[in-house]
């Protein structure tokens, strides 16, 4: 049932090509929601200013993943789309909530001890990271966050910080719950383990033909010969085919696993021109747009404004309740 009221909003980092994990994981649920909720997406320049140190790649990745979104069906008409960098009120709001937020909280966070454990060296900034997610979700009064199950975790810590505001000055944040769907919660990459930009085992939604079959091609399967019985449940190959084809092409697919006689690499022939056949439309949208850049500047200075609108009644009243309005 359409409830435009629920308001659902999530964002996604701008740190490189978006591959069909993030597709899957997260823009096409949110293209979906902009049908049945009142939608909020953005691109969050901000948190990716943690890890990427290049001005004019940030950039160019913030551009680009506006226009994949737009590509793939995100329309502004529908939702409220805009770069959180150009909202200033993400970062004021950030700084009230440092103040109600314990070191402990932030200790905790997986993501955080994560990347110290991988040998990042930690700045403040990637400490902080769950607080500026907290502000980019309560600043809009968020009811509902779709995100994969690693961000499960900063979703709480959000709903924790909210918790902790509202108890020290009075009701005023909405607290928000993830939304997770646990039939898509992980997208298998090449070498079946979680798609990552960072584990070199992504396919990007727009990719030429040539490194598409390469990387279809490269999809580790196991040893089991033509006539040997396969394992469609633990196999990457039928992880993302599973994707890509109809309920019914799926169902044969998983039927071939099932009886002698499939090769591994006539079922990755067929996942290349499902794959290429299925971004199609999109491929071609996506071609119009970057002939005209400035539509999309538009577009984006448009969406920030539509934005800022809802985040300053918030941060108004999250003002006035902390005693700096005088
Ligand atoms: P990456 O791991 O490639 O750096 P991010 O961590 O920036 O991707 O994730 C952006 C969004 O895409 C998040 O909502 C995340 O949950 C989702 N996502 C990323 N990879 C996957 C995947 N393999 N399966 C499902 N969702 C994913
Ligand atoms: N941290 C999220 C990620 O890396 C991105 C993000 C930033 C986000 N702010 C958000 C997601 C607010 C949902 C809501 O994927």
């Amino acid at each position: 049932m359409s409830d435009k009221k629920l308001r659902v909003l999530s964002g996604i980092q701008p740190s490189g090509h978006l591959h069909i994990g993030n597709y899957f994981g997260m823009m096409k649920p949110m293209i979906n929601w902009q049908e049945k909720s009142d939608l909020f997406c953005f691109i969050v320049n901000l948190h990716a200013l943690t890890s990427v140190f290049d001005a004019e790649l940030l950039a160019k990745n913030t551009l680009d993943a506006v226009t994949d979104f737009l590509a793939l069906g995100l329309d502004p008409e529908k939702s409220t789309f805009w770069v959180q960098g150009d909202v200033a009120e993400h970062t004021e709001l950030t700084w009230l909530l440092d103040n109600v937020t314990s070191m402990g909280l932030l200790e905790r966070c997986h993501a955080y001890k994560e990347k110290v454990a991988k040998g990042l060296t930690p700045n403040h900034g990637l400490f902080a990271y769950p607080v500026l997610m907290a502000a980019d979700i309560i600043l809009y009064q968020a009811n509902l966050v779709p995100v994969g199950k690693d961000q499960k975790q900063h979703v709480e810590v959000a709903r924790d910080i909210a918790g902790s505001f509202n108890h020290t000055y009075g009701e005023t944040f909405v607290l928000p719950e993830p939304a997770i769907d646990d039939d898509l919660a992980t997208i298998p990459g090449l070498d079946g383990q979680k798609m990552s930009k960072s584990s070199n085992n992504a396919i990007d939604i727009f990719v030429e033909k040539e490194d598409l079959r390469k990387r279809v091609m490269g999809i580790v399967t196991d040893t089991r010969g033509v006539n040997e019985i396969k394992d469609p449940d633990n196999c990457a190959l039928f992880g993302l085919y599973r994707l890509f084809g109809t309920p019914e092409e799926t169902a044969e697919m998983r039927d071939r696993y099932l009886k002698p006689g499939l090769k591994y690499v006539e079922a990755k022939k067929e996942l290349v021109e499902l794959i290429w056949n299925y971004f199609a439309p999109h491929r071609e949208k996506r071609a119009e747009l970057v002939k005209d850049p400035d539509t999309i500047h538009d577009i984006m200075k448009a969406g920030a404004a539509k934005a800022r609108a809802v985040a300053q009644v918030t941060m108004a009243d999250a003002r006035r309740k902390v005693g700096l309005m005088y």
